[in-house]
């Protein structure tokens, strides 16, 4: 029997069409030059089905959807005392790009922000590991958890080096605290990188099912990270995942979710499935406006809300 799930998509991608509102991200010059009417939406399932509509197939660059996933490579490469040692778990209820640091130690106070995710980013793959080695590791890392080899945007990543003044600023607080141990600016390069994979929705979608599957991919079945990892990633992800508008998207939408900036989002229901969306139209969070009415859908349509 054919499945419906694909008519579905179409007819709620239709209907947030409607909204023209929001605009790509302008402080990287070429994120700003993004098709601005991009627009998919992607259902995959623990067991392994897909189903998408729109423009599910093309790539864009991950962004800070790449947090949770480099929070978990940390997790798993160095175990959580050492990570949790240098990075809280608390909402911080500010902006993406705020300094956010804690008072007395200079922790930032979640990995979703810049300035956890950067931590984030030099504690992934093994101490002494030099700068480039590290950025193959979150590589190859994010291509496990999609399950197919992903690859960086040379230019995006350019682009984004040359207006970094903001999170190499973060990077060197970071450093003054000793939180970070390295040069501030290899560790801002490296992290830049990791923001300019690039990955389609269909990709997205399968890495937030592979959260939901407790961290095995449910097509080439590789237990990327282990299940405990994936519940504190997926824990921090419902409390900081849309970082100054969590607590609309908890009380409205109810999902475990993580945005980027080029227009991504996705979403993870442990047991269940993970979704995505992709519209580069954004709101003044950084969220994508039509990926957050998408959501909302889907959560009031299917019952999804669980936080
Ligand atoms: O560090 C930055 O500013 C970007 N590379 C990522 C920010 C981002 O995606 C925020 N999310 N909505």
């Amino acid at each position: 029997m054919r499945s419906l799930v694909p008519d579905y998509l179409e007819g709620v991608l239709a209907d947030v069409r409607q909204d023209a509102s929001g605009q790509p991200a302008q402080y990287i010059p070429e994120l700003a030059a993004a098709d601005p009417d991009r627009l998919a939406a992607v259902f995959a399932t623990v067991d392994g089905r897909v189903y998408g509509a729109g423009d599910s197939d093309a790539e864009f660059t991950i962004q800070s959807i790449s947090k949770p996933f480099v929070y978990a490579l940390a997790l798993a490469d160095r175990g959580f005392a050492p990570v949790l040692d240098k990075i809280g778990v608390e909402p911080s209820g500010e902006a993406f790009n705020q300094i956010s640091l804690e008072r007395e130690t200079g922790r930032p106070l979640n990995p979703m922000i810049n300035a956890g995710a950067i931590t984030a980013h030099s504690l992934a793959g093994l101490d002494g590991m030099g700068a480039a080695t590290r950025v193959e590791r979150v590589v190859d890392g994010l291509s496990a958890f999609a399950g197919r080899r992903l690859a960086v945007d040379e230019s995006v990543c350019a682009s984004e080096m040359e207006h970094a003044h903001r999170n190499l600023a973060i990077a060197h607080m970071l450093r003054s605290h000793g939180i970070l141990e390295e040069d501030p600016r290899d560790v801002v390069d490296g992290y830049v990188r990791q923001c300019a994979v690039l990955v389609s929705t269909r990709d997205l979608a399968m890495m937030a099912a592979t959260l939901a599957n407790g961290g095995r991919n449910p097509v080439t079945g590789e237990q990327v990270v282990d299940a405990r990892v994936v519940r504190q990633v997926l824990s921090v992800m419902a409390t900081c995942g849309m970082y100054d508008a969590a607590g609309d998207w908890a009380t409205q939408v109810g999902i475990p979710a993580k945005s980027g900036v080029a227009g991504g989002l996705i979403g993870a229901l442990p047991g269940q499935i993970g979704i995505a969306t992709f519209s580069p139209r954004l709101d003044t969070h950084g969220n994508s406006v039509r990926g957050v009415s998408l959501f909302g859908r889907f959560s009031a349509d299917m019952g999804l809300h669980v936080m």
